[in-house]
């Protein structure tokens, strides 16, 4: 049994690397007592991603099962049951039926119609920066707020709630940093937040909102019960930024240790779609994909995996694999990394990618446009990593935006 090393959420890749030498698939535990099969090897994670045995349900026979089995005294079992009802909590054919209901709201030709939305908050955040007048929390001021205010808008979430929102998401989603005393208050926390919401929701004219579009598809008919619309909804809000943030700090990290790179895309900002996407192989905001258990019992790589046990992707280590990509751990935006494991695989594809490619291409642009002299407020070595299995990303990113150039 693999422990995690202390230093691993400074460089995950480290530890993958060198647990990727002796094998595909390895028996871990983390520090909150959670066991798992950890993947580090790209084919084997797509075929975790897509295997007919490998599944999600928490609320199945094996999925109760495996975390009995492998939650260690992890606050995996002590979440708000409610909460358990949604596209990464779901199956075939339960999935196929919640997707089809939220899959038109994140279309190509929506997403699109949001970007000047997306710009004009962008702009927005930087004017608040600029009146700061020195260093900043660019994570805090900039990457965090761009995408939850985008996605509260989506939903129909009051933005004026969104304090609680970043407190409550970091930990649902990730039970590995926190206690499950804490697990449990949060989930409570959501639940009521979006059982009062919903009712507010039922007495209101309905807006143009997901949620209440998520509403009426429910009250035409059986297709939605409230837990899934409190699930879907948690889901779609907490998928929706906590990913997101932290795809803008790491790329903003990136190109400020490498201040001519930085520069050079405000004379070539066609170069910051294809970074982004290089970015998402190399170091994007997640670690590993969520939790999946063995319906049966599974060989893989040719290790016997049995039944109701829980599995874990690292989907950064596939990302790292040099048998799929040429000298991995170097970043070379002009690879072409499209087939990078960020956003997921199979079925569970991330529903809003289309959504986070825009608001990190617009959110980058921005930034470099507006400040070309911006730097690093701290050393690099004295910047904290979350410790979180799920998410890769920063605590905080101090900057120094040096004089804003006055142009949009
Ligand atoms: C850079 C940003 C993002 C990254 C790297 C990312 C990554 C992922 C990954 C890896 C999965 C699959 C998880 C698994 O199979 O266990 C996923 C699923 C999902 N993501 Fe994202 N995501 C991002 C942004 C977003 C945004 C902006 C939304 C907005 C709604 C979103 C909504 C979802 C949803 C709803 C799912 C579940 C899909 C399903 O199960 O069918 N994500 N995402």
């Amino acid at each position: 049994m693999n422990v995690l090393p202390e230093d691993f959420f400074r460089d995950p890749h480290v530890f993958y690397e060198q647990v990727r030498a002796e094998g595909p698939i390895h028996r871990i535990q983390l520090r909150n007592g959670l066991r798992a099969w950890l993947v580090v090897d790209y084919d084997i994670a797509r075929e975790v991603l897509r295997h007919p045995d490998i599944r999600k349900d928490p609320n199945s026979v094996e999925g109760r099962q495996a975390r009995v089995n492998d939650a260690g005294g992890s606050g995996l079992t002590s979440s708000n049951e409610r909460l358990r009802h949604h596209l990464l909590t779901s199956d075939q054919p339960m999935h196929t039926r919640l997707r089809k209901l939220v899959t038109p709201a994140f279309s190509p030709a929506r997403m699109t119609a949001l970007i000047p939305r997306i710009e004009q908050i962008a702009d927005e955040l930087l004017d608040d920066v600029d009146r700061a007048g020195g260093p900043v929390d660019l994570l805090a001021a900039y990457a965090f707020p761009l995408p939850l205010t985008v996605i509260c808008e989506l939903l129909g979430v009051p933005i004026a709630d969104r304090e609680q929102f970043r407190e409550w998401s970091s930990t649902v989603v990730d039970a590995s940093m926190s206690t499950p005393e804490q697990q449990k208050a949060a989930g409570d926390a959501v639940v009521e937040y979006f059982d009062e919401l919903i009712e507010r929701k039922r007495r209101e004219e309905p807006g143009e909102d997901l949620l209440s579009y998520l509403l009426s598809v429910s009250d035409d008919g059986d297709q939605l019960s409230v837990d899934e619309l409190i699930s879907m909804a948690q889901l779609i809000l907490i998928a929706g930024h906590e990913t997101t943030v932290n795809l803008i700090g790491n790329t903003v990290l990136a190109l400020l240790t490498d201040p001519q790179r930085y520069r050079a895309l405000r004379e070539d900002p066609d170069a910051v779609a294809p970074l982004i996407e290089e970015m998402l192989r190399f170091n994007g905001p997640v670690n590993t994909a969520t939790l999946r258990h063995t319906a049966k019992e599974v060989t893989l790589g040719g290790v016997r995996i049995p039944a109701s046990e829980l599995v874990l992707v690292s989907v950064a280590a596939a990302n790292r694999d040099p048998r799929h990509f040429d000298d991995p751990d170097s970043f070379d935006p002009a690879r072409g990394a499209g087939s990078h494991l960020a956003f997921g695989y199979g079925i569970h594809f991330c529903l809003g990618a289309a959504l986070a490619r825009w608001e990190a291409k617009i959110a980058i642009t921005k930034l470099v446009s507006r400040y070309p002299e911006l730097s690093l407020a701290v050393d690099n070595a004295d910047l904290g990593w979350r410790e979180s299995i799920l998410i890769r990303g920063l605590l905080d990113l101090p900057v120094d935006p040096a004089g804003a150039v006055a142009m949009r």
